[in-house]
């Protein structure tokens, strides 16, 4: 259990000059009692290298030969994803000369962001320490663009290998922030063995299906002795989490997208109401109540430890599903998210490497990110960790597709397209759009407020923020279109 929270905890729980200090002072820490007691010294071997390292550059400036770049990454840190960098790290090194020290980060985005843009030292609060290269996610490229490096001028051909719609996604003004290196999508994750079970040759296909199916295998479970066994995990906690799952049901009942792309928001119409209320309901019916105070590893944890039939999760929990101490080890499978009254709407999130402008070693930098995102990496990744690619001939490697049979299924939503956050029309504002949105939602699954009560105020509250019209009424949900890619 927890697997994805053990070195996340780190920045999670201790501010970071804090954390430095502790780390720089102390072999091991207690972490808080809410931590449940794991010991911290798993993040400080890899943070205390780093630490010290990055003591070391700021006094004696390192002989060019024995250049090592600090690298902060959004990456799952479980055991299969720090392995695989590890032997990444090992050949780039191999190859170039150049050593990479990894910084782990929190769990959630908006932390990740928080504690990036300290880093990069546009935060409130600024420190000394300068990494060279950060793992950004898809969601941030018009609030940290001015820190980072265009990376265009260096990486020429390596661009048209991507999804065009990810480097659309990354480019801010002409300028490339960072290179695609990972493609998340929301998807549901099922118990094949549970489905046999109760009689079902296929998994839910749309909301309707899914609540039913829910409601009686966890019935069946209890009354078989799991009293514990819920019908469906997700994330509910206000979060970022939180944005992707609502726009997911909203989206794919004709609820929209928040803000559409011109800049109105949409958000106050019937159907993104009727898609929340209607998650209320699961809330301490097919969801545990403790649902709305869960992300992403909340849910996976429960999942793993076969306490769930269904579950919404990224792409990137397909690995943990399998990895060591699983319950459900060969027992589950994924598939796109269940259909609403307008057709599935998955979100899509995701990873670029970028490199900070004011690295000392832009040059290196550009190569790791060259070589993260290359299309070895993104071959062993998905292989390793079943990360799909944002390189659309990669869906077609048959030896991916053997090793990560729901490799095709994304690839599939990839082809149908993908529901964005509206974060390229909000720009830096995103951050409070997103939070706006979540604190919305979670008052309605949590019943403070009523759905019309809620979507009235947070119209209101956008307005302020993006300081632009609003729309009454339904809409499609807005989708980026990547047909032509997905299937070549
Ligand atoms: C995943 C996605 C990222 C998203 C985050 C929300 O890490 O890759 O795009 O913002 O989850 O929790």
């Amino acid at each position: 259990m927890g697997s994805w929270h053990s070195l996340n905890l780190l920045f999670d729980r201790v501010p970071i000059k804090e954390a430095i200090m502790l780390v720089a002072g102390s072999d091991t820490l207690r972490l808080p009692a809410s931590a449940a007691g794991l010991r911290f010294h798993k993040a400080a071997l890899i943070v205390l290298p780093l630490v010290l390292l990055l003591a070391g550059c700021a006094s004696k400036p390192q002989p060019a030969a024995k250049v090592t770049l600090a690298l902060v990454d959004r990456g799952l840190f479980d055991k299969e994803f720090r392995d695989l960098r590890d032997q990444q790290y090992k050949e780039f090194t191999a190859q170039t000369g150049i050593e990479v020290k990894l910084l782990p980060g929190p769990e959630s985005a908006v932390e990740q962001l928080k504690l990036w843009q300290k880093l990069l030292g546009n935060g409130p609060e600024t420190l000394q320490v300068q990494p060279d290269v950060f793992g950004i996610d898809v969601i941030w490229p018009g609030i940290l663009a001015g820190d980072l490096l265009d990376l265009k001028p260096y990486v020429g051909q390596d661009i048209a290998a991507h999804f065009p719609e990810l480097v659309a996604n990354l480019t801010v003004d002409g300028r490339l922030v960072a290179l695609p290196s990972r493609l998340d999508v929301g998807l549901l994750y099922y118990r094949t063995d549970l489905l046999r079970r109760y009689g079902y040759n296929d998994p839910p296909r749309t909301w309707d299906e899914l609540e039913t199916m829910a409601a009686r295998i966890q019935k069946g479970e209890r009354a078989a002795g799991n009293k514990d066994f819920w019908g469906f995990v997700w994330q509910g906690a206000i979060s970022e989490a939180l944005t992707c799952d609502a726009i997911e049901w909203q989206a794919s009942n004709g609820g929209g997208n928040i803000i559409d792309p011109t800049g109105k928001v949409t958000v106050n119409n019937e159907h993104a109401i009727r898609a929340w209320e209607r998650a209320a309901r699961w809330v301490g019916s097919i969801s545990p109540s403790g649902v709305t105070t869960y992300k992403e590893s909340d849910a996976s944890n429960i999942w793993r430890a076969g306490e769930a039939a269904f579950m919404r999760n990224w792409s990137g929990a397909y690995a943990v599903s399998n990895s060591e101490g699983s319950a459900i080890q060969g027992k589950h499978g994924v598939t796109l998210l269940p259909r609403g009254r307008t057709g599935a709407a998955e979100v899509f999130g995701g990873d670029g490497y970028a490199v900070s402008r004011r690295s000392a070693h832009p040059k290196e930098a550009v190569a790791l990110v060259r070589y993260l995102c290359g299309r070895r990496s993104q071959t062993l990744q998905a292989k390793v960790l079943s990360t799909p690619p944002t390189m659309p001939d990669l869906y077609n490697d048959p030896e991916l597709l053997r090793a990560s049979p729901h490799i095709r299924e994304i690839r599939d939503a990839v082809g149908h397209g993908l529901v964005a956050r509206p974060s390229t029309v909000t720009g830096e504002k995103y951050t409070s759009v997103s939070a706006a949105f979540s604190t919305a939602v979670h008052s309605v699954l949590v019943h403070e407020k009523t759905g019309a009560a809620a979507a009235a105020e947070l119209e209101r509250r956008l307005m302020q923020i993006i300081g632009t019209r609003s729309a009454s009424g339904s809409q499609e949900p807005s989708r980026t279109a990547r047909p032509p890619h997905a299937d070549r």
